[in-house]
């Protein structure tokens, strides 16, 4: 892996903002980004670790822990919360089985993770699976979304 993140390195040596484009070509080889990683990274580009990790968690792009294929992202903004978006994600976490800080299912099928707005709050309450957005919605809805991923 170190050898690809030299790789990756090298392709933006010298280029002005280049941890965001770093971070994502190592996420997309690796999945996510492990601190590991992100030492790494920082001793090889001189960029601080503290700003690396800064970045990925503040992009809800970027993951820290490997997901599962399909990425739910349940919006918790003010106006999914007040349209029932905490009732949607307890009814979530039953359906995907998911106990306390879990965020990905046994089967590796589903990760889920919560976002402050996904831009589209006239849809309230609002889910992402992958690049899929699903608003107005109600539990009784889940199943049958969730059905669509294998
Ligand atoms: S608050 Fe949920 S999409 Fe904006």
């Amino acid at each position: 892996m170190n050898k690809q993140i030299l790789s990756i390195i090298k392709k933006y040596e010298g280029k002005k903002g280049s941890a965001i484009p770093i971070l994502q070509d190592v996420q997309g080889i690796a999945g996510y980004i492990s601190k590991d990683s992100i030492r790494f990274i920082s001793e090889h580009t001189g960029i601080p670790s503290a700003e690396l990790y800064g970045i990925v968690t503040f992009y809800s792009m970027f993951r820290l822990e490997p997901q599962g294929r399909h990425l739910i992202r349940i919006c918790k903004g003010t106006a999914c919360h007040v349209s029932g978006a905490d009732n949607l994600g307890s009814m979530l976490k039953t359906i995907l089985k998911l106990k306390g800080d879990q965020t990905t299912t046994e089967d590796g099928r589903f990760t889920l993770i919560e976002v402050a707005c996904l831009g589209c709050c006239s849809l309230a309450p609002v889910i992402m699976v992958n690049e899929d957005t699903y608003g107005k919605l109600s539990s009784d809805k889940l199943e049958k979304i969730l059905n669509k991923y294998e």
